[in-house]
């Protein structure tokens, strides 16, 4: 669906001076995770830029009357199917004096009405009804001029793709399977285009700027070495064939592992690489219990697509994760865990139980909601110094044999960069 976003003033940002280092991608001045003028813009830029957003998952709009609440960067946004089938995304805000009209995440209705008062809309946002428009016994109520087609939910465009509804504020943007690219829409298909089943979601305050978060997903160096339950239990290492897949625009990156060619190396079981915790036996091993669904040999893999959201398919736990700024130094990371529909009991047990990995209280991923915070706290007060982001090279290209690369991080700020206007 494309339809034209109504005119509304512009919140201008304020103007913003950073001069990013020489050395491009491969340095981050620490000043963007920490300013408030630079967050403004992003919300311009980036948020109401031209780029596509996840939204949520098709699944939970399935039915006329499916309602989803979500955001795009700051902004509260309001996804629905109407009676006919059709998907629409618009801004969660009443266009009488700008209260939220939806107000759970989730609900069935055949309509959508404002509590403060009452204005009436349809599920495609169109303004059906004005409470007291008539005024009460022939006084007050609307002036004569009053036109209810005039007034609506702000729209915004939505595509789908792979059971994912995206959306944008902006016309600029291209269409989604462009701005996805090819390898990055057939690796999206391959993890989820399947008749999904949301098996639970969670969420959680991070305190760092939403950036760094985008960086620690596109941070395959750090996954082996912060997360030692990967190497110790041999979910990840980075001796396993893998490796790194930028789109084309760099914006969008997949990593991915192959566990067996570990587990089936005659050179790995003479010279094993240590962990600090090598010797070390689950008391439930259960927990990595996994079975092989695909057959490209592909264990493990994250994919992000610029610039919020993360697809994980660690052994068999799938699971998308989105995140939402939530002021400079504060971001919520949600997390949706998934199965497959036709997934036999047993298989939905071992999804539930790999999820134990990854989220708030995860062996895995608890590591990266606080190592995140360090970086916040350690880059304070230091606007005028920069990160040094040189592992596996200077530019941001494609891996197929290594994963000890910042590539896909540099592909992520080579993007922002690009979007954020910001000259070397
Ligand atoms: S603010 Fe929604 S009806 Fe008044
Ligand atoms: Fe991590």
């Amino acid at each position: 669906m494309h339809v034209q976003p109504s005119c509304e003033t512009a919140v201008v940002a304020p103007p913003v001076s950073l001069r990013w280092p020489k050395e491009g991608a491969a340095r981050v001045p620490y000043k963007v995770f920490s300013d408030a003028g630079i967050y403004a813009l992003e919300q311009q830029k980036i948020f109401r830029g031209p780029v596509w957003h996840y939204l949520c998952l098709e699944t939970e709009v399935n039915k006329p009357g499916d309602i989803r609440t979500t955001w795009i960067g700051e902004t509260p946004i309001i996804v629905t199917r109407d009676e006919e089938g059709r998907l629409h995304g618009m801004v969660n805000r009443c266009a009488h004096k700008g209260a939220l009209v939806c107000l759970k995440n989730k609900d069935n209705k055949k309509s959508l009405t404002c509590v403060y008062h009452a204005w009436n809309y349809n599920l495609d946002g169109r303004l059906r009804g004005v409470a007291f428009r008539n005024g009460v016994r022939g006084k007050g109520g609307m002036p004569e001029d009053f036109d209810l087609s005039q007034h609506r939910l702000q729209p915004i465009r939505t595509e789908v793709m792979a059971g994912i509804v995206f959306g944008t504020f902006s016309d600029e943007a291209p269409p989604l399977e462009e701005y996805l690219g090819d390898r990055t829409t057939a690796f999206l298909k391959r993890n989820m285009d399947h008749p999904l089943k949301v098996l639970g979601t969670h969420s959680q305050i991070i305190h760092n700027n939403w950036k760094l978060y985008a960086e620690n997903v596109r941070d395959s160096y750090h996954a082996t070495l912060l997360h030692t339950f990967y190497t110790t239990f041999k979910v990840n290492r980075l001796d396993m064939d893998g490796g790194i897949i930028l789109s084309d625009r760099k914006w969008h990156h997949i990593s991915y592992s192959k566990r067996a060619t570990l587990e089936a190396s005659a050179e790995y079981m003479q010279a094993q690489v240590h962990s600090a915790q090598y010797g070390s036996e689950l008391d439930g091993p259960e927990l990595l219990k996994a079975w092989d669904g695909f057959d490209d040999q592909i264990t493990h893999s994250i994919q992000t697509i610029f610039p919020t959201l993360v697809i994980q398919l660690t052994l068999n736990s799938l699971a998308v994760r989105f995140f939402v700024p939530r002021g400079v130094d504060k971001t919520e990371l949600y997390w949706v865990f998934l199965g497959y529909e036709g997934d036999t009991p047993e298989q939905e047990k071992m999804r539930v139980m790999q999820g134990n990995l990854t989220g708030a209280a995860g062996l895995v991923a608890l590591e990266d909601g606080c190592i995140n915070a360090f970086v916040q706290r350690g880059t304070h007060g230091s606007d005028d110094k920069a990160s040094f982001i040189e592992m596996g090279g200077k530019t941001a290209e494609s891996n197929e044999s290594s994963r000890a690369t910042e590539a896909a991080v540099r592909g992520f700020w080579h993007g922002y960069k690009e979007i954020m206007g910001f000259e070397q």
